[in-house]
């Protein structure tokens, strides 16, 4: 009996975060690890694992994507969302409003990545929706937008895309062993991910073709679509310039606004409960990387510029010879015939 104790108290003492780490060189959060680690436990995080190896691909793929779109998201600020590992893991260890959106947008990858695949009929537990989709709530089938000749029949058909299998297995994947928590951290993980899923749910679109002779579209067929990675990507982005900083409430499962004069969160904010750092210099403890060696640009007054890049510490100018295409003529018929030229370009580094 008694090493089967001793594992069990070992489960309940692993950190939260760490199963998401990480293959190879490239941080992101690696599913195969979730599914190394909770093989042997109960529910449904763990079926998915044993049998629906197709389904890991996809939410590995999903990762990847929510990865990608939050370095596209940052790729100017000090904080770019890299994923190298010293500072994503850090990063995902705190509760601050970078941990939020990186939660927020893995979530909405994964399930935007679960869903397309669902449309291309790669894997062989769900497919489109044939014929009239199902209502969503708050979302029910509507007209769709109106065309030119906006008079003209329509019908739905075609193939929708499936959002609800893609939400249902992020949900299991994602949540599903973190719901029997109820300590300030898990919520707002929680609530992010939801955000994060959202951020497609609330925003499927309406898409159609034209059917009649010679395009005279005497009759549409109309089907639900995802919105693109890179709209979930810019709305979340806007969640993370207005998140909300919460605090736990007295009963102790449940979160509330710091001061009571603020507005509770709605679903779709994303929430936090730690400041962030300035991450204008390197530090283990925050995984700030600092900005020494960044580019900046001075003629931006964004977060790109370079007195908010290097944070006021100046910049070295570098000249770099590029090469461009240059004195293009176009030929008859139909090329055109480009010489590469060098120029010299100015760049700014933080120093
Ligand atoms: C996965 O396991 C469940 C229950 O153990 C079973 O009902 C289901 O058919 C399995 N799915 C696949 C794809 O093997
Ligand atoms: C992101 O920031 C890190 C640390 O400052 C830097 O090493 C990396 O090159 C940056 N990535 C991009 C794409 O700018
Ligand atoms: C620098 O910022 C200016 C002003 O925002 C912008 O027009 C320009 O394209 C930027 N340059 C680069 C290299 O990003
Ligand atoms: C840049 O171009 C100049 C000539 O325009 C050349 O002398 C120099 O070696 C080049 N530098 C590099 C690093 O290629």
């Amino acid at each position: 009996m008694r090493p089967v104790v001793i594992a069990a108290c070992l489960l309940l003492l692993a950190p939260i975060t760490d199963s998401w780490w990480a293959s190879g060189s490239a941080v992101i959060l690696d599913p195969r690890m979730v599914c190394k680690k909770n093989r042997r436990t109960r529910g449904r995080l763990a079926q998915i694992c044993r049998n629906e190896t197709g389904l890991v691909k996809e939410i590995t793929k999903g990762v990847t994507l929510g990865a990608t779109e939050c370095a596209h998201q940052f790729r100017s600020r000090r904080w770019n969302c890299t994923t190298q590992r010293r500072s994503m893991r850090k990063i995902l260890m705190r509760d601050t409003r970078e941990t939020g959106f990186v939660n927020a947008i893995t979530a909405a990858g994964v399930t935007f990545s679960i869903t397309r695949a669902c449309t291309a009929g790669s894997l062989l537990e769900c497919s489109c929706e044939k014929g009239i989709p199902k209502p969503r709530r708050g979302h029910d089938p509507v007209d769709p937008p109106p065309t030119q000749e906006s008079k003209n029949k329509w019908q739905w058909g075609g193939c929708s895309d499936n959002v609800r299998f893609g939400l249902k297995k992020s949900r299991e994947f994602m949540d599903s062993r973190y719901r029997k928590r109820s300590d300030i951290k898990t919520l707002i993980k929680l609530h992010n991910h939801n955000a994060g899923r959202l951020a497609i749910k609330n925003n499927m679109k309406i898409e159609c073709k034209c059917h009649g002779l010679s395009g005279s579209c005497t009759l549409r067929t109309c089907w639900w679509r995802m919105p693109t990675f890179r709209e979930v990507g810019d709305r979340l982005r806007d969640r993370f310039e207005g998140a909300a900083k919460v605090i736990a409430s007295n009963d102790g499962d449940s979160f509330m606004p710091e001061s009571p004069s603020i507005k509770k969160p709605g679903k779709k904010d994303i929430i936090y409960s730690e400041e962030s750092p300035d991450f204008c210099a390197p530090n283990l403890k925050t995984g700030s990387l600092g900005t020494q060696g960044r580019q900046c640009n001075i003629s931006s007054a964004g977060t790109d510029g370079c007195d908010q890049m290097c944070c006021r510490r100046g910049y070295v100018e570098t000249t770099i010879n590029e090469t461009e295409n240059c004195n293009c003529q176009f030929k008859w018929c139909c090329e055109v015939i480009c010489e590469t030229c060098n120029v010299k370009r100015n760049i700014q580094t933080c120093l």
